[in-house]
């Protein structure tokens, strides 16, 4: 007997979620002004693949810079907090969330090891992967793998031990304004109050780091960004042609992200016969793909505390490029 223990794994889309979801998403976000898609459908199984690139890329610091504090303070972390569950939300490969979870089964800490880690993501072979991979590395613990979607789920995550949501990569970054506050006031209301909450953001710097980090020269980013016209291509049987747009990222100064376009070059018109539409984009029209969001801290311990969080302690690195946010729910 290796006593590892299968990975569990719940699906919480529908099978037709990719085609179903995505029609209502194309309908009012190609339909509307200013045009948009939402970032969930970049991470198909080949957006998967090149954001793992991304992460790699040498002008694309987040990743070393959160990876570097979880080195530096997960045993701090993982003794500030007495949860027996931790639930990632948008875990994909879970690579850094080893360290944490390294911390959290160690044999010193004084809550005790934790029994459960359950991994949420949209992306279902990216997930059952790192589930596969956590359950042979952590026997012992059960790993209860969510396939969901982290703006319509969080009602449905397990229950019963006291639990800690990390969401890190600075995904809460990707969301727009009024989403992101949504988000933070329905997770704090699918928290009981003492359970926590471990948030990486990073952190408003130069633009020109900031700017070279989602403009690589490599080009990895702008294919990435791409891609969700292909996946719209391929979920709707729409004819996008991707090479008649251009990628256009930039920083914007008054709500302190990086704004990621993708500009037609030339007047089209797209049919998008899963989504009974038709779109017309003139020369220079743009549809918006993704945003980044940089943060301060005293914004962060703000909204935090406006959506029921009170803010127990924060770690950056050694550049002050990132931050790690361990919060209650009060
Ligand atoms: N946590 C990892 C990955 C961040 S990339 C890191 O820090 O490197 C964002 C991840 O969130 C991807 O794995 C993507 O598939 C997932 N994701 C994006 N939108 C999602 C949604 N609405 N619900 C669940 N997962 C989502
Ligand atoms: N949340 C991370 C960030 O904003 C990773 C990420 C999400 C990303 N979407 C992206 C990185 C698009 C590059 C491009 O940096």
């Amino acid at each position: 007997m290796s006593g590892v223990v299968e990975p569990r794994v719940q699906v919480l889309l529908d099978p037709d979620w990719a085609s179903g979801s995505l029609v209502d998403d194309v309908r009012r976000g190609l339909g509307g002004r200013p045009r948009r898609l939402p970032p969930k459908w970049l991470y198909d199984d080949v957006g998967a693949g090149l954001f793992d690139e991304i992460t790699r890329l040498p002008e694309y610091y987040p990743t070393e810079a959160e990876r570097a504090i979880l080195a530096a303070h997960a045993a701090e972390v993982a003794e500030a907090c007495d949860a027996s569950t931790v639930v990632e939300l948008g875990s994909g490969t879970s690579d850094k969330t080893r360290t944490l979870l390294d911390a959290f089964r160690d044999p010193g800490r004084s809550h005790g090891p934790v029994r459960r880690f359950v991994p949420v993501d949209v992306s279902d072979a990216t997930l059952r992967q790192a589930a596969t991979m956590l359950s042979e590395r952590y026997p012992g613990m059960a790993v209860e793998a969510v396939v969901g979607d982290f703006t319509l789920h969080l009602a449905h995550l397990p229950r019963g031990d006291r639990r800690m949501v990390a969401f890190l990569g600075s995904t809460i970054g990707n969301f727009y304004l009024e989403e992101r506050h949504a988000f933070l006031g329905a997770l704090a209301d699918s928290l009981e109050p003492g359970e926590w909450l471990l948030l990486g953001t990073d952190l408003v710097k130069p633009l020109d780091r900031l700017v070279a980090a989602y403009d690589d020269s490599a080009g990895v980013t702008e294919r990435f960004i791409r891609n969700c016209l292909t996946v719209v291509n391929r979920e709707l049987g729409a004819d996008f042609d991707p090479g008649a747009f251009s990628y256009v990222p930039f920083w914007d100064p008054r709500m302190e992200r990086v704004d990621m376009r993708l500009r037609a070059e030339e007047p089209q018109v797209v049919t998008v016969p899963g989504a009974e539409i038709v779109v017309e984009l003139g020369t220079g029209e743009e549809i918006c793909v993704e945003i980044s969001t940089k943060f301060r801290p005293e914004g962060i311990a703000a909204e935090l505390a406006e959506a029921g969080f009170a803010v127990e302690r924060t770690w950056t690195d050694a550049d002050d490029d990132f931050a790690l946010t361990l919060a209650r729910r009060t």
